[in-house]
Formats: C-alpha cells, sequence, structure tokens
C-alpha cells in the first residue's frame, strides 16, 4: 500500500516566509491561522502556549516573533511529531516544544504570557462536508464544545495579566464560546481582528448545516446571492 507524503507547505504570513512539512492526517494552516498570526503580539521573552497547535506553524510564528518559550499541544500524537520535526528543520526546537493530550492538560504548572486557542472549533457537520480537517471530524455538534472546555482551563495557565489570543466565528456557537470567555476575563475582551468569508457551497446545501443554522446556532450574513460567515479575532487579557 502506498504511503501518503508529507505536503510541502511555505508560510507567507507574519514571520514568514518559511517552509513546513504537514504530515498526512495533520491540520494544513487556514485562512483562520493566518489571520490570527496577524493579530497576534509577543513581545521578547514571552511564554507562549500554542493549544492545537497542529503542524506547529502559530508556535513557529511566535518562536520568530521573539518568545522566550513556546509550548505547543495537540490531542493528536501525529500533529506533535510533525510539529517537532518542522521546529528542529527551522533551528527553532530551543524554544518551541510540542506535547501531545487534550487541551491543556499537556501544560500542568505551566504559566503563560500568551495563549493561542485554536482548537477544532468547527461543527461535525459543516467538518463532514468541507475537508478542512484531515479526519472529517470537527469540534463537536456545534463547534463551541472544545473551545469552552479550553477556556475552562485557561485562567489556571495564564500569568496575571496574560492574555489569550481566541478566534470565533459566525460558522460555530460563537454566542456560548463568547459567553465562556467572558466568565472568566470579564470586558476585558477586545476584537482585534476580522475577516469575512463567502461560506463554501457544499456548507450552504448540507441539510445538517441548516438544522443549524435554523435553531440559531449558526448566523450567517447574505451577501447578493451568498451566504458569508465572519471570523473574529479576540484578544483577552486576565486580571493583573
Ligand atoms: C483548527 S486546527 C489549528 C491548527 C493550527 N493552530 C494551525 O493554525 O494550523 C485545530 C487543532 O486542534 C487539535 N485538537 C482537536 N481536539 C483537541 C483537543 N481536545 N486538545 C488539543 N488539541 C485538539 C486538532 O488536532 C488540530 O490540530
Amino acid at each position: 500500500m502506498a504511503m501518503e507524503a508529507a505536503r510541502e507547505y511555505v508560510w507567507r504570513g507574519p514571520a514568514g516566509p518559511f517552509e513546513l512539512l504537514v504530515d498526512p492526517g495533520v491540520f494544513v494552516p487556514s485562512s483562520t491561522s493566518k489571520v490570527l498570526a496577524e493579530a497576534l503580539r509577543v513581545s521578547p521573552g514571552e511564554t507562549v502556549v500554542d493549544a492545537g497547535c497542529g503542524c506547529g506553524v502559530l508556535s513557529l510564528v511566535a518562536a520568530k516573533l521573539g518568545a522566550g518559550k513556546v509550548i505547543g499541544t495537540d490531542f493528536s500524537e501525529a500533529a506533535v511529531k510533525c510539529a517537532t520535526a518542522n521546529a528542529e528543520r527551522l533551528g527553532l526546537s530551543g524554544i518551541a516544544e510540542f506535547r501531545a493530550g487534550d487541551l491543556l492538560t499537556p501544560v500542568d504548572g505551566v504559566l503563560a504570557d500568551v495563549l493561542i486557542a485554536d482548537v477544532s472549533g468547527i461543527p461535525d457537520a459543516v467538518a463532514e462536508v468541507t475537508g478542512w480537517f484531515p479526519d472529517g471530524k470537527g469540534g463537536g455538534r456545534t463547534g463551541a464544545e472544545l473551545p469552552v472546555g479550553m477556556l475552562a482551563q485557561a485562567a489556571a495557565h495564564l500569568k496575571p495579566g496574560g492574555r489569550v489570543y481566541l478566534p470565533t466565528g459566525t460558522i460555530q456557537d460563537d454566542a456560548a464560546i463568547l459567553a465562556a470567555a467572558h466568565e472568566v476575563f470579564g470586558a476585558a475582551m477586545e476584537p482585534v481582528a476580522k475577516k469575512e468569508f463567502p461560506l463554501p457551497d457544499a456548507v450552504a446545501t448540507s441539510e445538517k448545516v441548516a438544522e443549524l443554522i435554523d435553531e440559531g446556532t449558526l448566523h450567517l450574513a447574505q451577501r447578493g446571492s451568498r451566504l458569508s460567515w465572519e471570523l473574529t479575532i479576540w484578544c483577552c487579557t486576565l486580571d493583573q
């Protein structure tokens, strides 16, 4: 049986360009990765945790922006192996390391200045028809399940004044994610980037997605004859 090859990927976002290898089964950086990286601010020497690191792209951006230490976590062992190899190839393994496990469990005992909170947050019904995720699975029925779980652990892994870069989209139950974020950060939440994307036809015609729209979980905008969804990157700051 032929083995699927790793995909060569050139990151052209902030701190790029640099080359990555994305192993089979590992998430390929997306438009969300790029918008999040554009919003990301890292001061020299800061400790960064990158939850849901995939091939390590945002960890490596943080390292190149001057982080003193970066720890990427991912539930997928394949992602952790792939990210570790990418850090080695880029000469960044002294700064960036990767650990497998659920949400922030692999960084128990670590206090970060910056938490990148990019765990899977797309409803299963959307993942099924888009191919955005290599295993065709999203982050649960509404897409809020994993981000909400991660936010519940966030405060225990941040220094006072630490900040979280949190992506939300109208293509998931963003109201549930924002309610969970407000519980932790109160009013200290600022939208630092926004971008609108056309909804892929396969999503617009999915019956399961239509159910999520009808019940008000997803709230898409009509743009002429097309539907679109909006991504927002939030910077949430923990009390000093
Ligand atoms: C949207 S991808 C983002 C990957 C990467 N940040 C990027 O920009 O390319 C989300 C990642 O979350 C990971 N993930 C899913 N469930 C997880 C969990 N329970 N704990 C940690 N990571 C998880 C997936 O394996 C995937 O790599």
